[in-house]
């Protein structure tokens, strides 16, 4: 056949139609371009993939034409132009400088002119590359497109941007230069790969998604016919779709969907051709597709990033409220359609990437760099609508939302108190909107479904049933409708298998229609329905058993009784007569067989459900009642028989799907829980669903108040913590809604004073075949916070536990990939203190996808984005009913779990009771005791029981009931055990078996003689008659064997004078504290609790203690600690002194305790080896290995492992390491080893290997030189480590250099100290004074700004610290009314270092800064000013507050002594005064926890002006005068009183003294004016017995909090108070 006359569609761009679309359009191009673009040479330029496709085709073509042409100019002897071909390597590296320098080198060694063309004939590669070749070769030559691949023709041929990549960025180098002619023939796109094609359909998804809803509505419906046309294309006959006659619908569809792409992309490249506005649309999916890109090319495809880009900014538009849940729904399955990732966890992702794992800081860090960006702010397009944009530009998004959206994982933080009451609407019922698609698409007719529900779920259901043929679906409305046109029962065998993911219902539902389905003509062809695995594992063989008794044939293809699943057609589809169905595992097999019954063929279907109890009875009642709805009515029938009719389903006009009844119980649920009220308006009393009686039937019997119309539920809860419990529950018939009802169980009071504070739920067995096993999931989950859970056949049992000392999960909530699992979580999250981590949480979108926004904007809630890294790091446990009992492990020696149960055991009179109450009050967790269980338990007291039983049979009690605590509470516990608990081998092995568990057992050690004076006060304890040494003899050893931390009182005397030993109980308390924090691993939570266990400062240094007993060095430390980070205890240098009768171990023991009671720095333990520099005899490795773990058991923070020990040594110290930072070590003391040999490359290659915290590598200088070549070593190899710090340095005095230049933990001396520990070792203001002369470490400026401010204490304050920090820094005032451009200068010269800002200040610094912390936003003001540097390099200004952190901190340390009410929770606090300071008080006592929190001011409305502000975070009540003052009760209503009226007014009128109360319990009083130093507040508040805080202490609080913002150091908080008071002094 002769090549057909293409027909040709036109599309103009820049005023000229050069875009030219068809099919087989080769000859046309030629003949267009050398009849319009005269030239005596042409080139053609092409890859060598495309030279064998189709080279000889264009080159026939233009021999062909160019003699053709040449023939009719008439010309008696026409000069032939000529053809020249290039063909280079296909792929992106082509696109290079050194290619394109190839290409001209070929045209001028060819002699081309300016008189050539340029043909580019291939993908986006060669179009970019070819094109910039044609711009600059020879100032610029004509050149025409031919895109081959599809992200060609739509995209980059388009709009004339060429470029070439270089090795620092891709498309760096390039210009704009229009092609004269673009020709798409989309023949070409056949050879395309599949992968290739897909690619570029995101292109042109996208565009429709910005542009025109209709083109969207092409590419929605038409998805199998376009990829037909590519991927499977009808070839009847030669050069098909040239002509129209030819042409084949899909063919049409195909031309139609790119035509309308490339029309939309000309339109914005005519209108914007230099991109400054509307053409920044096209990038929609684009700053996030690129960013991911930026990550995983060349593994994953440029449309395939830009696919998920596409969901993510969608998502951001859903989260800002601009776009609906349809859209994002519609866009998600659209894509999905053309095979394109939604998301980085689809399987096409994972098949291509593995397991390499994008964090949200590394898309954050490329995002940065988005050329849409203007200066940090990150612009995103912004869809409002399918087919519209919010802005004809891209729109500004603040980080935190992009974040929030791109975490895998959610914080759920407590909801503020008192929200007021709320309405929302749940989406529709998963279970009534698949049974309405199911009515709708074999009923006949037209049917409109409102109010369903738009999820995984119903779409996998309508994609099958459109595969079936069952249907056709048009959304209406925005997606708001969905008009159904059933077939009446027709269907035909899908073309491909049906992929229900894990949709359960669809699998079921979906089993019994396609029985339904006639053989095709096609003889063989089956129907098969698969999943994803999870529904692989899914049971289905009691519904295909039914179904094969009545004549149907079902293969399991894979597992038995599971999918996949192969059905045999038959013409009689399902027989129907008597239907015997085991129904005791799912109703949905029931319902299946219902809805599809009336289609039986030969008879009616009586349908006999066996086995007993037939389970979810409401949904099989809820079937017959829909399938009414459609036209049939069920007869039913004794004996659980029902009785279908046959015949077709009559579709009613219209259908309302109402509200899921599951989903309601969250939103209700989180009233219950928070005390507050909520509606949902679209469900209630009539409803068929079971879970509609979750509030009657649950939430009422728990205290709540439940208003119910038909249609409509109001829940309004008890007060936070005063649920009650529900003695027994059967939830038979609202089996989903049993999480839900048990995160309620998990906080609880009894139902009855007194009574067990138990629930227990029964009838939900079925929820161990669910998305994951349930109860299973449940028990593990709640068992994270604390709460103790058991199971039974039939459901599960939840004791209730107090709020307070609920413990969020450290590594988060797993969800199982069950949605139900997350949403009920993030009710229980609303209440615990803390925040709670929800991980998977796109698992919400199976029923609620816009759940997490709905919590934030609906429901009062608030959320936070964490990014936990890659799955496979996480802790994962499966859920499996034998796997229940596992508990953290302790595994490779990793951190011990942070929520395990603390067990303390040792001496009597040590102080395990009062200790371990300590730990468990700070730990908040609740105490138990042994003795007082086991008196408790055997209703005696300990001597009776002895005096009755006998000692033996005490300790087999005794043992007995200490397996039992240990099961019962493995978690989230502290318990202590009585002295001679380990004297029976029982109770030791107990012990043993539950460290080796992970769990924690703390020997509480204290000086006999300390013991002794104290046991000789108290008479009431059993006595042996042995003398308290003789016991301690005996046990030790024992103690030892079974604990796994050691912590040692005090080390000093007590002096018998209470207030002086309450002090000493306080410093050892203080001790204590750090010490859990190094055990239960909480260091890391950082701020909340003021604990700094990262090293923040840089450079960092640790200071080397070289005593042989740090006691005399004690009242130094401060001194010689300033300006350290961590404090090395060089344990090789220590001796007992030769009078003193201890052990070496215990003098070591001391001197841990001793330098933890005198510095809050965190310990390096050290045992130094003779070869390695230190005194430690090289061959006791023994007793160097046995210390090792001795400090380990002490808890330190940081230990210093020798890594030329034994590798076997090593690994025992390294499997005790629990929470302890390991610094793995090595010293080339003799400077053998060269920094840049491979011999050093071998040890911090050994060094790696035991998976330390840090490195530290010491070589000994020689010459100047080394020191270089230590820090070129220090520089390649922190490049590619970055969470792994380095120590690298040399000894010497030649290397003191090396030591000026190590950033991380150098260790120091100073002056005082005896030796220095190693050769060559600086202080560390020597090595600061060394930094600063090298240049590596300017001075800089810090400032005052405000008015006025003569009188600061700021300067002394700030100076002082500096300059004992030896920094080379310098604070002064900056005096100024205005915040003018002096003050903007002062922030922008290069040496600003930080800057404070007071009245008036605080507000209107805001807008000359470029980023507000969250805290400072919330407070309103900004009065620190941080400057830093960004990626590049430039500064920017963080407005923060610390304000709040001196009151905090000062309220802090002062509230457990003072308060005795039990939890914050319960905590009321005021704040007295309404100017700027005020709003930083209220802020801080939110943070603090502060369950009520008022405001009290003489001019209400003021008061009243800073309540509001807080509106949305916290309540603040406004109180009256009369608040204050309390006539007749002695109690006073505040635990916390703050109060920030100027010290210069008069506050006497405000309130008196009765304020504070005269009751027992005493509160903190704050005062924040400073002059005078004691206000009348203050007196009155002392006088009153309660604790209190001057000004002066706050603003040197939060003096200390700006220094560790500007430097990353504290001060020495005392020494610069003692300054301050006295220059206060002195000035009164
Ligand atoms: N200039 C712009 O505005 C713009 C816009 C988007 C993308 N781009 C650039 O486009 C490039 C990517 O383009 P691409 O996706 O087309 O990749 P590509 O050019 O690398 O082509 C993909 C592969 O398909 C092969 N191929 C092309 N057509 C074929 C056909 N018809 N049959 C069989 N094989 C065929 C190619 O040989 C190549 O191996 C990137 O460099 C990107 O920066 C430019």
């Amino acid at each position: 056949m002769s090549h057909p006359n293409p027909h040709i569609d036109k599309v103009s761009i820049l005023g000229t139609e050069s875009i030219c679309l068809g099919f087989h359009i080769f000859d046309y191009l030629v003949r267009d371009t050398l009849s319009n673009f005269k030239a005596s040479t042409y080139v053609i330029v092409t890859d060598n993939n495309l030279q064998k496709l189709y080279l000889e085709r264009f080159n026939s073509s233009f021999d062909k034409i160019s003699r053709e042409l040449a023939a009719a100019s008439g010309a008696s002897a026409p000069a032939l132009p000529r053809l020249l071909t290039y063909v280079i390597p296909p792929g992106e590296t082509s696109k290079s400088r050194a290619v394109k320098a190839e290409i001209e080198d070929y045209f001028l060694a060819q002699g081309c002119t300016r008189d050539t063309l340029v043909f580019a004939m291939g993908g986006g590669v060669i179009g970019d590359l070819v094109g910039f070749v044609a711009a600059t070769f020879m100032r610029g030559i004509p050149f025409v497109q031919i895109p081959t691949t599809l992200l060609a023709m739509v995209d980059s041929s388009i709009g004339g941007k060429t470029a070439i990549d270089t090795p620092e960025a891709k498309n760096s180098i390039g210009a704009f230069w229009q092609p004269k002619r673009i020709f798409i023939d989309l023949a070409v796109l056949e050879t395309l790969p599949e992968r290739e094609f897909v690619n570029g359909m995101a292109e042109v998804v996208k565009t429709a998604a910005i542009w025109n809803e209709s083109d969207f509505v092409l590419l929605e419906n038409g998805a199998e016919a376009i990829r037909d046309a590519v991927l499977k294309p009808v070839r009847d006959v030669e050069f098909q779709g040239a002509t129209l006659e030819s042409r084949t619908s899909a063919q049409q569809l195909l031309l139609k969907v790119v035509m309308a792409s490339v029309a939309v992309k000309s339109y914005v490249v005519t209108h914007d051709e230099r991109e400054t506005g509307m053409r920044g649309l096209l990038n929609f999916g684009h700053s996030i597709g690129h960013a991911i890109e930026g990550l995983v090319t060349p593994k994953l495809l440029h449309g395939e990033c830009v696919a998920i880009g596409m969901i993510k900014e969608a998502e951001i538009a859903r989260y800002c409220g601009y776009l609906s849940q349809v859209a994002v729904g519609r866009l998600t399955r659209c894509i999905q359609a053309y095979g394109l990732p939604v998301t980085m966890e689809d399987r096409l992702v994972k098949n291509h990437i593995g397991s390499q794992y994008c964090s949200v800081d590394e898309l954050m860090r490329i995002l940065r760099v988005d050329k849409k960006n203007m200066g940090s702010q990150k612009r995103i397009v912004m869809l409002s609508g399918i087919g519209k944009t919010l802005e004809q530009k891209p729109s500004n998004i603040s980080d935190d939302i992009i974040r929030k959206v791109l975490a895998a994982s959610t914080i759920v933080l407590p909801r503020p108190i008192n929200v007021a009451p709320v309405t929302l609407s749940p989406p529709g019922s998963k279970s009534i909107s698949n049974r309405a698609l199911v009515l709708a698409a074999l009923g006949r007719g037209p049917c409109r479904l409102t109010g369903l529900l738009h999820s995984d779920d119903t779409q996998v259901m309508l994609t099958a049933l459109t595969k079936l043929g069952a249907a056709t679906f048009e959304w209406e409305n925005n997606g708001d409708t969905l008009l159904v046109n059933g077939n009446g029962g027709k269907m035909h065998i899908p073309d491909s298998e049906l992929y229900l993911g894990n949709a359960g219902t669809a699998a079921r539902f979906l089993t019994t229609v396609s029985v339904l389905v006639p053989p095709s003509s096609v003889p063989g062809r089956k129907t098969i329905l698969t999943g994803n695995a999870r529904m692989k594992q899914r049971p289905i063989a009691p519904l295909i058993d039914a179904l094969t008794t009545n004549g149907s044939e079902l293969k399991y293809l894979e597992s038995q009784g599971c999918l996949p699943l192969e059905v045999t057609p038959f013409s009689h589809g399902l027989a129907g007569g008597e239907i015997q169905l085991a129904a005791s595992i799912s109703s949905q097999y029931v319902s299946s067989i219902l809805l599809c019954a009336p289609y039986a063929t030969k008879e009616p279907v009586t349908l006999v459900l066996t086995g007993g109890q037939v389970i979810s009875q409401p949904y099989i009642d809820m079937t017959i009642a829909m399938m009414k709805s459609f036209g049939v009515s069920v007869e039913v029938l004794p004996n659980n028989t029902y009785r279908i009719p046959q015949g077709p389903y009559t579709n009613p006009a219209e259908y309302l799907v109402e509200a899921d009844a599951s989903s309601a119980t969250y939103p209700l649920a989180i009233a219950a829980i928070t005390g507050t009220t909520c509606t949902v308006p679209n469900i209630g009393s009539a409803s068929l669903q079971g879970d509609a009686g979750f509030a009657v039937n649950v939430l009422r019997p728990m205290g709540c108040t439940v208003v119910q119309t038909e249609t409509s539920t109001t829940v309004t809860g008890p007060a936070i913590g005063t649920l009650k419990a529900l003695p027994h529950i059967d939830m038979e018939t609202m089996t989903d809604a049993f999480l839900t009802a048990s995160v309620l169980a998990a906080v609880t009071l009894p139902a009855t004073p007194g009574g067990d504070n138990v629930t227990k739920i029964s009838g939900i067995a079925n929820q161990r075949v669910k998305e994951c096993n349930r109860i299973a999931a449940m028990m593990h989950e709640l068992g994270k916070f604390g709460v103790t859970t058991s199971e039974f056949d039939d459901g599960i049992i939840i004791h209730g536990h107090d709020i307070a000392s609920l413990t969020p999960p450290k590594d988060g909530v797993k969800c199982y990939d069950d949605h139900r699992v997350a949403m009920s979580f993030s009710v229980l999250a609303t209440i615990v203190p803390g925040g709670t981590i929800i991980r998977e949480k796109k698992c919400v979108e199976k029923t609620w996808p816009t759940w997490w926004d709905d919590l934030e904007g609906k429901l009062g809630g608030r959320t936070s984005d964490i990014d936990l890294g890659p799955p496979s790091e996480h802790h994962d446990y499966e859920v499996s009913s034998s796997s229940l009992t596992s508990n953290g492990k302790r595994g490779n020696g990793r951190a011990v779990k942070g929520d395990t149960t603390i067990v303390v055991i040792g001496m009597r009179g040590a102080g395990k009771t009062s200790m371990g109450r300590f730990a468990a009050k700070a730990l908040k967790r609740p105490f138990e005791d042994v003795d007082h269980y086991f008196e408790r338990k055997l209703a005696t007291t300990i001597p009776n029981y002895i005096q009755e039983h006998g000692w033996p049979s005490f300790r087999e009690q005794e043992a007995k009931i200490l397996t039992e605590l240990l099961e019962q509470y493995p978690t989230g516990h502290v318990i202590s055990c009585g002295g001679g608990i380990v004297e029976t081998a029982t109770s030791r092995d107990a012990f043993k078996k539950y460290t080796a568990k992970g769990g924690v057992v703390l020997h509480l050690v204290r000086s006999i003689d300390e013991i002794e004076t104290y046991l000789n006060k108290d008479e009431t304890r059993p006595m042996y008659g042995e003398s308290m040494r003789d016991v301690w003899s005996r046990r030790e050893q024992w103690y030892r064997e079974c604990c796994n931390y050691e912590f040692v009182v005090a080390g000093q005397q007590l002096k018998g004078i209470e207030a002086e030993d309450a002090k000493e109980w306080a410093l050892v308390e203080s001790n204590f504290e750090r010490f859990l924090k190094v055990v239960t691993n909480a260091g890391d939570q950082g701020q909340q609790r003021g604990i700094q266990a990262q090293v923040v400062a840089k450079p960092s240094f640790f200071l080397s203690l070289t005593f042989p007993d740090v006691s005399p060095a004690l009242p130094h430390l401060s001194k010689l600690t300033l300006g350290s980070d961590v404090i090395e205890l060089r344990v090789d240098l220590l001796k007992v002194r030769e009078n003193d009768n201890i052990s070496f171990r215990s003098h070591v023991a001391q001197q841990v305790s001793l330098l933890r009671r005198h510095s809050s720095l965190p310990i390096l333990f050290t045992v130094r080896s003779v070869s390695q520099g230190g005194q430690w005899p090289d061959k006791d490795v023994e007793g160097m290995v046995s210390l090792l773990k001795d400090g380990l058991e002490w808890g330190v923070e940081y230990l210093d492992v020798e890594i030329v020990l034994p590798r076997s040594e090593i690994d025992e110290v390294l499997a005790r390491r629990g929470n302890t930072k390991i610094v793995a070590s090595w010293h080339d003391c003799k400077s053998e080893v060269a920094w840049s040999s491979d011999a050093m490359e071998a040890q911090y290659s050994l060094a790696k290997s035991i998976s330390p915290d840090v490195i530290k590598l010491i070589g000994t200088a020689k010459s100047m030189r080394d020191n270089f070549e230590c820090a070129d070593f220090a520089a390649s190899h922190s490049a590619n480590t970055e969470d792994l710090p380095l120590i690298v340095m040399n000894m010497g005095a030649q290397g003191q250099l090396s030591r000026v230049l190590n950033n991380y933990l150098t260790p120091v001396t100073h002056p005082l100290l005896p030796i220095k520990a190693a050769p060559g070792q600086l202080s560390a203001r020597e090595i600061l004074t060394a930094r600063h002369i090298a240049g590596l470490l300017p001075a800089k400026q810090f400032y005052l700004f405000g008015s006025p401010i003569s009188q600061s204490l700021s300067p002394l304050m700030h100076n002082t610290s500096f300059q004992s920090l030896g920094l080379p820094y310098k604070y002064s005032l900056h005096e100024t009314t205005a915040v003018d451009d002096s003050v903007v200068a002062k922030m922008r010269q290069s040496d600003f270092g930080g800057a404070s800002v007071t009245i008036p200040h605080k507000i209107e610094i805001i807008s000359k800064l470029d980023v507000i912390t969250e805290e400072a936003k919330a407070i309103g003001a900004v009065n620190t000013v941080v400057p830093v540097k960004d990626e590049q390099d430039k500064t920017v200004l963080i407005g923060d507050n610390t304000d709040w952190l001196g009151i905090y901190y000062q309220v802090e340390r002062n509230l457990d002594a003072t308060t005795s009410r039990a939890s914050r929770q319960q905590m009321k606090g005021l704040v007295v005064g309404a100017g700027g300071t005020s709003r930083a008080a209220l802020y801080a006592l939110y943070r603090l926890g502060v369950q009520e929190i008022s405001i009290y001011n003489r001019t209400m409305v003021k008061a009243q002006a800073v309540a509001d502000s807080f509106q949305g975070l916290f309540e603040v009540n406004v109180v009256g005068a009369g608040a204050l003052v309390k006539s007749g009760s002695s109690e006073s209503e505040f635990d916390v009183i703050v109060s920030t009226v100027p010290g210069t007014i008069d506050s006497s009128s405000m309130f008196d003294e009765t304020v504070f109360g005269s009751s027992a319990r005493k509160g903190v009083a704050v005062e924040l004016a400073y002059t005078p130093r004691v206000t009348r507040f203050l007196k009155l508040a002392k006088q009153a017995g309660w604790a209190t805080v001057e000004g002066g202490q706050v603003l040197v609080e939060q003096g200390g909090w700006q220094a560790e913002k500007w430097v990353g150091r504290r001060w020495d908080l005392a020494s610069v108070q003692a300054q301050m008071d006295a220059a206060q002094a002195g000035r009164q």
